[in-house]
């Protein structure tokens, strides 16, 4: 699966320096990159909506506006690509609130998982409304998944899929994603992301994930987690995703522009690695070049 990122309000395709090769596309450039994409044989599309900064509020308005980026582009790409992929959205605050938290926060400031589950129930609605096939929720608040099933089905969308962000650590390697979506975010996500040295949490995790009704369940980032990948595969139901996240990507791009290392050896080697430790689904940025090295 291939993570795309469009932005509002920029007229060129933008590079993500931290990123190279990854860019913030305009609606024109997404739907062509998109379309190259499902033709090179990716397994789907997993759409990231970067608004401008003047639209971000504290409860992230913009991501469930039907005029805002993320839900005009998935209108596009449901439109153009209809059902020759899979269409995955990001299902999440973060890009959209002024304070860059993935929920909305209370008086002291915290963020109120319990207000931030209504909300994601509101995003993900919007976003199954544009076409969305899968709805991915990120932002790893307590019975998340639950209250967008509910919601789904009650709004009438009952063949929407989830794939839960089920074991997703506070992780560094997240940092080249947070210039890629223009994060506002100031301190950091240990209140509601997982433990690095929590195996057994993360494991737990999982299996509420799947009780609430996970269609699948992610565990992210991958490359350093890989003992929690074969964990979850050995005992998950449904199909296990894992997510090689931009710190992953960029530092096995940045070694290779240096001359230390093949890129094409090495990204095939950690997706290997990614593959036999259980996952049923990747998501990488070499989504694409993958599909070709593969054909
Ligand atoms: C949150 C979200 C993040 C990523 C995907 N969804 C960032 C975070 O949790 O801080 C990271 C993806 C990556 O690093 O490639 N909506």
């Amino acid at each position: 699966m291939l993570p795309m990122f469009v932005a509002d309000g920029i007229s060129e395709p933008r590079e993500i320096h931290s990123m190279p090769g990854v860019v913030q596309h305009t609606r024109d450039s997404l739907r062509r990159a998109a379309a190259d994409a499902v033709a090179a044989g990716v397994g789907g599309v997993m759409l990231f909506g970067v608004p401008r900064d003047e639209d971000k509020d504290p409860t992230g308005s913009v991501g469930v506006a039907e005029d805002g980026i993320l839900n005009v582009a998935l209108r596009d790409l449901a439109k153009d690509l209809g059902d020759d992929t899979v269409l995955m959205a990001d299902t999440c605050l973060d890009e959209f609130t002024d304070h860059g938290h993935c929920g909305v926060l209370d008086a002291a400031g915290r963020v109120d998982n319990d207000l931030t589950n209504r909300r994601y129930v509101e995003l993900a609605v919007a976003q199954a409304d544009s076409g969305a096939h899968v709805v991915g929720p990120s932002g790893m608040m307590d019975g998340q998944v639950a209250a967008i099933r509910d919601g789904l089905d009650a709004a009438g969308h009952t063949d929407t899929v989830i794939l839960a962000y089920a074991a997703k650590f506070a992780s560094g390697f997240y940092g080249p994603f947070r210039d890629a979506v223009g994060s506002s975010l100031r301190g950091d996500r240990r209140t509601y992301q997982q433990n690095p040295g929590n195996a057994r949490e993360a494991l737990h995790e999982v299996e509420l994930d799947i009780d609430e009704g996970a269609d699948i369940v992610m565990v992210k980032p991958a490359m350093g987690y890989l003992d929690i990948v074969r964990a979850a595969a050995d005992l998950s139901p449904v199909p296990v995703a894992a997510y090689q996240v931009s710190g992953e990507y960029s530092m096995i791009s940045a070694a290779a522009a240096n001359g230390w290392i093949d890129l094409q050896t090495v990204a095939l080697e950690t997706l290997t690695g990614i593959r036999r430790a259980g996952a049923d689904i990747v998501v990488t940025y070499w989504a694409a070049d993958v599909a070709g090295w593969l054909a």
